[in-house]
């Protein structure tokens, strides 16, 4: 088994973290905290969407959280977009990068973003030539690649369909999300053997929300496979609230450990984004669930 000597953390928390949060936070804490996790080595931040506020009323304050937190040379600032209304915004708050989002499976793709799959494409191609003409990198988000809480299982060629017409418009690279946290490692081998005949690996994250206890054991699968980028929310943070029973994406904080523990370089200072926890945790007024902050937890109590 051979794995590599560096991954690429993609933080999520201040977005797929506080977009499943029933508090809605100042934009000020959300500025603060972005400010701390852009001190502890994190590379990438994905600081908030440009949805519809109705939809989530969490980020409604996208533009402002954008404008004003420090920017640290070396860490791209990244955000949601589903349409052109979200990528104007997101242009005129001068994000580093956009990526867009649509799901494997009909009913998801519907409950999310209010469109059928043949009907987001257009919208899609649309958002990516005008981010491209303005220099801005694109990633792609596929939702429910490993199960959809409305259908169940998802067709391999329903998720193949989806990414090839998203590398056909032009994105960067894409991000396979297990939305519900169902996936286990013989399905992420099935999947990975079957995307990395069409794909290369550095053209892939992997997204998983830890819903059951097995995004860490997914992970490994996923490094033996090659995959080098993966997404995490610090403290565990997360969901998608058009999917029922989605929780919390992996632990960054987990994740770093466990793969430094292996030798696998992250770039990231565990005791800065340990600080970046704490502030999250203050400010929510709830103790986080992750490994690293339960055992941190329980030290101070
Ligand atoms: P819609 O109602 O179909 O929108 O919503 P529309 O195009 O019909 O427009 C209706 C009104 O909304 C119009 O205003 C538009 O201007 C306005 P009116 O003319 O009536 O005054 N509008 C907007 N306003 C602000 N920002 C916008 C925007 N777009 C239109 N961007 C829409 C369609 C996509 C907007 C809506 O369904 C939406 O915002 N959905 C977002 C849901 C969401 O954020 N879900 C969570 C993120 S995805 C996720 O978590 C999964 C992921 O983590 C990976 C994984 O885990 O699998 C990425
Ligand atoms: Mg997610």
């Amino acid at each position: 088994m051979s794995y590599p000597d560096k991954v690429t953390i993609k933080e999520v928390g201040p977005r797929d973290g506080l977009q499943n949060e029933k508090e809605i936070l100042d934009a000020k804490n959300k500025i603060e905290w972005i400010n701390l996790l852009s001190q502890s080595g994190l590379s990438y931040i994905e600081i908030t969407s440009f949805v519809h506020p109705k939809w989530i009323p969490q980020l409604s304050d996208a533009k402002k959280v954008a404008k004003e937190i420090s920017r640290k040379p070396g860490v791209t600032y990244a955000a949601l977009v589903p349409n052109m209304h979200g990528l104007e915004a997101a242009l005129e708050a001068n994000v580093d990068e956009v990526s867009v989002f649509m799901s494997a499976s009909e009913s998801h793709n519907l409950k999310n973003i209010n469109k059928s799959i043949g009907d987001t494409f257009p919208v899609l191609e649309k958002v990516v030539q005008t981010a491209k003409k303005e220099h801005k990198m694109v990633r792609g988000y596929v939702s429910t690649v490993f199960g959809c809480p409305y259908e169940g299982r998802v067709a391999i060629d329903q998720v193949l369909k989806v990414c090839d017409s998203l590398f056909d418009m032009g994105i960067s690279d894409i991000s396979l999300g297990d939305t519900i946290g169902v996936a286990n490692p013989r399905q992420v081998e099935e999947m990975l053997n079957i995307l990395l005949k069409r794909y290369e690996a550095s053209l892939l994250a992997l997204h998983f929300h830890d819903t059951r206890g097995m995004a860490l054991a997914n992970i490994i699968k996923s490094l033996d496979y090659g995959i080098t980028t993966f997404d995490s929310s610090i403290g565990g943070l997360g969901g998608c609230p058009y999917a029922p029973g989605a929780s919390g994406n992996v632990a960054t904080d987990d994740l770093v450990h466990m793969l430094e523990k292996m030798g696998i370089e992250t770039g990231i200072d565990l005791d800065k984004l340990l600080k970046a926890a704490s502030y999250i945790q203050e400010t929510l007024k709830k103790p986080l669930q992750s490994h690293l902050m339960s055992m941190y937890n329980q030290t101070i109590t």
